[in-house]
């Protein structure tokens, strides 16, 4: 079983979700095994506005542990990844992180990035 550590940056409540990697996909949404899978089959929201298909950053991660053991960027990813407010180094797109090992500990963070985006001069 792989575990992934999900936290939040808005303040909601952390989740441990325990995952059997050999029976993905476990939804429609995403790389089979990928972070978005996982998530989304357990509950968890990460948006995804382009329903799992690289085609958009609304389901930027970051990496905090197990970074190894996440399939490689390709750099389709990687040009969206760019774009990606809030990017770090260990920045992924969830659904194109497919997690590799059955046994990893995964920790990702899901960005607050509208916050800043939105802010301006408040009345
Ligand atoms: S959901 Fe659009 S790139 Fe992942």
């Amino acid at each position: 079983m792989a575990k992934v550590i999900v936290r939040f940056e808005n303040g909601d409540p952390e989740r441990v979700i325990e995952v059997d990697l050999r029976r993905a996909p476990f939804q429609h949404d995403g790389r089979p095994g990928s972070i978005l899978d996982v998530l989304l089959a357990n509950g968890v929201p990460l948006e995804h506005a382009c329903g799992g298909s690289c085609a958009c950053t609304t389901c930027h991660v970051v990496v905090k542990k197990g970074f190894d053991h996440l399939s490689e960027a390709e750099e389709n990813e990687e040009d969206l990844l760019d774009k990606a407010p809030g990017l770090t180094p260990t920045s992924r797109l969830g659904c194109q992180a497919v997690i590799e090992d059955d046994d990893a500990v995964i920790e990702v963070l899901v960005p607050r990035y509208t916050i800043n985006q939105i802010s301006g001069s408040h009345g």
